[in-house]
């Protein structure tokens, strides 16, 4: 098969990004990865204000794509198709993306993939290194938890989610009642290398329970009581450690018992883990250990490619794209859009509501 070329956008959150990926024979190469970060607009407000970053994404979109294609030293010409977050995501933003990916296919012919954002931090370990279907995936992000089993391109069933937060934006709220910036998770990380975890007991979630479920909401509660009691930098570097510590082990926790299931149908052992979360080091360290206590190889992706990034939507645009599987120029903007929809419809308590955006 001919190596495909795409150009991915992202705009469903807070990142305009434009990347120019290659798929060659399974292997991804990364010709350019451009992430123009709208941080600093919505760092006033602790959180994303969707307003503002629709409007953000309209300015740029169009000069980070082109950001993209020059230092991948491509023209239009060189594409083998146009490829977009689709959802879910902040729906204002996900529309600048992918009218603008129209946009490009129509006037130059291109081939349309609306790509589903959590598909694209699926294969997001691929731009470090190869790896073939099927695997676990513990996708971790700002807007979601889940453990999927992946058997293929747009292939998933989802073993476990959350019940309430995402671990990310336990990272994030946890952070704003330690004082910390946003986005939390990269300051609370930092923050816990100066902390002992031991000293401050907290709740652990959902024991008792022998599913893959996730639960962060106990565990916000507490560390926002004991952040209101405590005093002095070593207090709140204990407390970032302590919190660090307990999002980690119930992590790896669901994700050893996810991994017992999984065996028990695959022989190609492979856990990879993705989404801004997996950026943070300890929780890298953690799951690596989990998966070599089950016999699982274990695949994280480099760090550049763990929070929102367009070389991931690229390389899912790519794959797809490799199979025929290409959208029509009248592809929706999803808010929500789980991966397992199958799953996601028949599981009554995946309701619309807060349940229902993180699956
Ligand atoms: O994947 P991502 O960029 O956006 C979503 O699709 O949600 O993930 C962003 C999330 C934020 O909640 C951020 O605090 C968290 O990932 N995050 C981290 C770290 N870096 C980013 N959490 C913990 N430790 C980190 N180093
Ligand atoms: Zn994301």
């Amino acid at each position: 098969m001919k190596p495909l070329t795409v150009l991915g956008i992202e705009t469903s959150c807070d990142e305009t990004a434009a990347a120019v990926v290659r798929l060659d024979g399974g292997r991804a190469e990364v010709l350019s990865s451009v992430v123009a970060s709208q941080v600093a607009d919505h760092a006033p407000f602790g959180g994303v204000v969707p307003e503002i970053a629709a409007r953000g994404h309209v300015q740029i979109v169009d000069r980070v794509a082109e950001r993209a294609l020059s230092d991948a030293g491509l023209g239009f010409e060189g594409l083998d198709g146009v490829a977009a977050t689709a959802g879910p995501g902040l729906v204002g933003g996900v529309m600048v993306g992918l009218s603008f990916a129209k946009a490009v296919a129509l006037a130059r012919g291109l081939p349309l993939v609306a790509v589903n954002h959590l598909e694209g931090h699926a294969v997001s370990a691929k731009l470090g290194a190869a790896a073939d279907y099927p695997f676990l995936l513990l996708l971790v992000s700002g807007g979601h938890c889940q453990l999927l089993s992946v058997e293929g391109v747009g292939r998933c069933t989802r073993l476990g989610s959350t019940i309430d937060d995402a671990a990310g934006e336990a990272f994030d709220k946890i952070a704003k009642s330690l004082g910390l910036g946003y986005p939390g998770g990269p300051a609370l990380e930092k923050l816990a290398e100066q902390g002992q975890p031991g000293r401050f007991e907290l709740p652990r979630a959902l024991l008792g329970r022998k599913d893959c479920d996730f639960s962060f909401s106990g565990l916000k509660t507490a560390a926002a009581r004991l952040a209101e009691t405590i005093t002095g930098d070593q207090d709140r570097a204990d407390l970032a450690a302590a919190v660090q510590a307990a999002i980690a082990r119930q992590l790896s926790e669901r994700s050893d018992r996810a991994m017992a299931e999984y065996a028990k149908h695959h022989a190609h052992r492979l856990f990879v883990v993705a989404g801004g979360v997996a950026a943070n080091r300890t929780i890298r360290r953690v799951l690596e250990e989990a998966a070599a206590r089950r016999g699982f190889a274990f695949l994280a992706p480099p760090l550049a490619y763990c929070t929102d990034n367009a070389a991931m939507i690229a390389l899912a645009g790519a794959e797809r794209l490799a199979l025929g599987l290409t959208s029509p120029l009248d592809a929706a903007a999803r808010p929500r859009w789980p991966l397992d929809e199958a799953r996601a419809l028949a599981d009554p308590t995946h309701k619309p509501g807060r349940k229902g955006a993180k699956a």
